[in-house]
């Protein structure tokens, strides 16, 4: 039976792969799970919990011996040895940031799979550590600077005089920026948001946030999930917009990354000399260098004139129970996937995008890095020269001339059905084409991620099947009246399950309804 091996995290590190709710459903999946003693301790797991769930217990030198090894962060040297021949390594190896680590592994005869190389589409959202844990880290950073900040986020009018809202503005409005402007709106503060790619303005606006559109003539689109660098002329004017918005709101919290290069200077020690004392900035992108001038990863310091500014790199870490569930959701998801039949096998599948993706090393052949993975669609500028380059990818089922033959024969046939048939039915039937010419055309022109609330607003819309029943309802004949009762329940059904369907999706996306 193959083991999974979830092994301690070297301190500092708060965190755990597997929790005992996720150890549960890997033992369903056919595994057998080994957990190192105290693994789970910092994220308040105890040992018992795991062996309730299902885990045996072990040293570090069993567990690392494993058949598959879970992990938060990447492995140390004395790590690698310890792993098995053939077995895989399944853990956040950051292989485009650390290619020494990646030669390491290869030298070996196992196989590691990177968490954090999961490409940005929607079906591998399941597995995305990065998107899990930068929605936690954006939620602890506003908590964080809660913390630091000497007044309230929310704007009372009280006995002892009227609180103004705390004002907060977010740079950057990816996973981390959206969850940070989510918790900051949520504790009643103003928030205001910036970022290049102008198709986030209502994401933002739904969870609460003020959009600062930076107007130059650029417009950014992504091609994989990640932003790209952004202009001269761009980052000119966004300067100004930092400028004037230092100066006016009290903590600024800083997302913004390129994936592959430092991270943006934004906020200058000048911007930050005209902030007010007490105000708080929270530069999560430290790590890479900083959105802010004299942030220290890791550290907390205070300038001049009062500001606290926050590097912290661990932000997920401080919330170590929930990073450790979303994590361990990850995985277990990435896992489903390896292990089809449920069967306690892991296969890896290099037609899969996603396990090609991740895969940096596959039974000692290096195999990074992977083919680029297009994945957002272009903006509608680009889609145009873009859509005959599809077209001629596209294999030829049919010739030209096989398709003039279809065509006419199924005009024929057409013709043949009409003459045959009935007056009212060659009526209906030109309806009936009319329609599936023009909803092929209407849907078609619809992006794919509006589908589902399409066809529920449809489904309601086919309410007009209703007025037709109430119509024939009075007809002398049972079984008229029987199927126009049939169709007007059918048909209710359908409406009122259209609008709330309708309504769930919207309220997804918009903050505070739903409950
Ligand atoms: P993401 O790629 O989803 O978002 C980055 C955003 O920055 C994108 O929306 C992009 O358009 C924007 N951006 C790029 N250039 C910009 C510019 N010049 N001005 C304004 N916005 C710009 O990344 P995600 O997952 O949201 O992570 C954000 C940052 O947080 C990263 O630096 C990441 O490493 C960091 N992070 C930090 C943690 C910590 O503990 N401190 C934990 C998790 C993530």
């Amino acid at each position: 039976m193959t083991r999974i091996g979830i092994v301690a995290e070297q301190q500092p590190e708060t965190r755990v792969a597997a929790t005992p709710a996720t150890v549960r459903q890997l033992t369903a999946l056919g595994y057998e799970v080994l957990v190192e003693s105290g693994a789970g301790s910092a994220s308040a797991f105890s040992d018992e919990a795991y062996a309730q769930a299902g885990a045996q217990l072990g040293g570090t030198r069993r567990t690392w011996a494993s058949d598959v090894v879970l992990k938060i962060n990447e492995p140390t040297d004395a790590e690698i040895e310890l792993l098995a021949p053939d077995a895989t390594l399944i853990a956040q190896l950051g292989p485009a940031l650390h290619p020494e680590l990646v030669d390491k592994l290869a030298h070996k005869p196992i196989t590691a799979l990177a968490l954090d190389a999961v490409p940005r589409i929607s079906r591998a959202q399941s597995m995305d550590v990065l998107s899990s844990m930068a929605n936690i880290a954006g939620y602890r950073a506003v908590i964080e600077a809660a913390h630091e900040f000497g007044r309230f986020f929310t704007g009372q009018v009280t006995a002892a005089g009227k609180v103004p809202p705390a004002k907060v503005l977010v740079a950057g409005a990816g996973v981390a920026g959206l969850a940070a402007i989510g918790a900051a709106s949520s504790l009643g503060a103003v928030v205001r948001a910036t970022d290049p790619r102008p198709e986030v303005a209502d994401q933002v606006k739904s969870i609460g946030g003020e959009y600062l559109k930076v107007e130059v003539e650029e417009a950014m689109n992504s091609s994989d999930g990640y932003a790209k660098a952004t202009s001269e002329a761009y980052n000119q004017r966004a300067a100004e917009i930092y400028t004037e918005q230092a100066a006016e709101v009290d903590i600024i919290i800083t997302t913004a990354l390129i994936p592959g290069r430092t991270a943006p200077r934004l906020i200058t020690a000048a911007d930050i000399a005209l902030m007010k004392a007490g105000s708080v900035i929270v530069d999560m992108a430290a790590g890479q260098g900083g959105n802010v001038e004299g942030s220290v990863a890791g550290e907390r310091i205070v300038t001049e004139n009062g500001v606290v500014i926050l590097g912290y790199t661990d932000l997920p870490g401080r919330l170590p129970a929930q990073a450790s569930q979303l994590y361990g959701t990850n995985i277990l998801n990435l896992l489903k996937l390896l292990t089809p039949n449920k069967d306690g096998v892991l296969s890896l599948d290099f037609e899969d995008v996603v396990q090609r993706s991740v895969t940096v090393v596959r039974r000692g052949e290096l195999t990074w890095p992977p083919p680029p993975v297009q994945v957002s669609a272009p903006a509608a500028k680009e889609a145009q020269p873009a859509a005959p380059a599809e077209t001629t990818q596209e294999p030829k089922k049919f010739g030209a001339g096989a398709k003039v033959l279809a065509f006419i024969a199924g005009m024929a046939l057409l013709f043949l059905v009409n003459a045959a048939a009935p007056a009212p039915l060659s009526q209906h039937f030109t309806v009936l084409i009319l329609s599936v010419v023009i909803g092929f055309y209407v849907i078609g022109k619809v992006k794919h991620a509006l589908h589902t609330p399409l066809m529920s607003v449809t489904n309601a819309i086919s309410g007009i099947i209703v007025v037709g029943a109430i119509v024939q309802i009075t007809s002398g004949s049972l079984a008229v009246q029987l199927l126009a009762a049939g169709a007007v329940l059918l048909a209710a059904v359908n409406i009122f399950g259209g609008f709330a369907v309708t309504r769930r999706m919207l309220a997804m996306f918009s903050r505070g309804s739903g409950s």
